[in-house]
């Protein structure tokens, strides 16, 4: 497994791959790997010839006050999981080497980045979008795996990536959830064991909704409030949102009458985790 830092090395390596006819399968993270991003690094294996993972702390993706200094870091525990999955290079720059003195130029996706985290959180798609056209343009993939856990986040991706002709197949990967049913993040180290148990409540406000929706529930207020009805129940769960949007364009939806996606962000103690489902009519 080749260890690469430099934006520079890193087009190398990805030009001579290129030239050799290999495709190029990518990851990117922000590292504390976890068996959530190791299948979408095997996803991306079973579809390229060499997978590249990327590990980087996205500074312009995290707004001020949020956990970006204290995010959790250990980048010699991924490269034991990294070489155990059989990844050919890891990409891990320095913030200098991505953003070099007089740094001025973003990556904005309008519509789709407005509602939910991007509501909550403001300038975080624009550094998500601006870091993955950068990464995208240094690792020069074919494909790349996002996970549906982000669901906001492919889907402006996906955007992106239409909008601007980028020539990059962009494979979106299922939610990858612990035996309980707590959805894998890099954040669940935060949790006290309290905590982690209360964290449990989004996964079961969706599969709640999810019921209702087999039973026949198809207004979208019954199947939010139901959702945060599940939530309430935790003393140490505050709420950010909860709100059911149409699948594709994430518009609001009164009536679950096409695919929804009801999206989940609630702080568990000082963590803040998200989690989503499809609801199906
Ligand atoms: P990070 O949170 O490290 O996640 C990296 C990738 O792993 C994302 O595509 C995310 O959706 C996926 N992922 C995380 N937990 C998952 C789970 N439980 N199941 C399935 N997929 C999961 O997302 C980011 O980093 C950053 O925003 C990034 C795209 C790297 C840009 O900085």
């Amino acid at each position: 497994m080749r260890v690469i830092d430099t934006v520079a090395e890193m087009q190398q390596q990805a030009n001579q791959w290129r030239r050799e006819g290999l495709v190029i399968g990518f990851v990117p993270t922000m590292g504390y790997l976890h068996q959530g991003h190791l299948e979408l690094m095997r996803c991306a294996k079973s579809k390229s010839d060499r997978v590249v993972v990327s590990i980087f702390v996205n500074p312009t993706q995290f707004a001020p006050g949020e956990d970006f200094e204290r995010y959790p870091r250990d980048l010699e525990r991924d490269m034991e999981l990294l070489r155990s999955v059989g990844v050919d290079a890891v990409f891990a720059p320095a913030v200098a080497d991505m953003y070099p003195e007089g740094y001025q130029t973003y990556v904005e996706v309008e519509e789709v980045t407005r509602p939910l985290c991007g509501a909550k959180r403001p300038g975080h798609f624009r550094g998500v979008t601006t870091v993955v056209a950068k990464l995208f343009h240094i690792v020069k993939p074919h494909l790349a795996v996002f996970g549906e856990k982000d669901y906001q986040q492919l889907l402006t991706i996906r955007r992106m990536v239409r909008d601007l002709a980028m020539d990059v197949d962009i494979i979106g990967h299922p939610i990858v959830r612990e035996p309980d049913g707590l959805a894998m993040s890099s954040r669940n180290v935060y949790l006290s064991e309290g905590e982690r148990h209360e964290a449990l409540l989004l996964s079961q406000a969706l599969a709640e909704a999810s019921r209702l929706v087999d039973a026949g529930e198809r207004t979208a207020a019954a199947l939010v409030s139901a959702a945060q009805r599940v939530l309430e129940r935790g003393s140490r769960v505050r709420i950010d949102y909860a709100e059911l949007r149409d699948a594709e364009t994430l518009q609001e939806m009164d009536t679950l009458d096409r695919p929804g996606v009801l999206a989940l962000a609630a702080y568990v103690g000082k963590a803040r985790l998200i989690d989503n489902a499809v609801l199906r009519p």
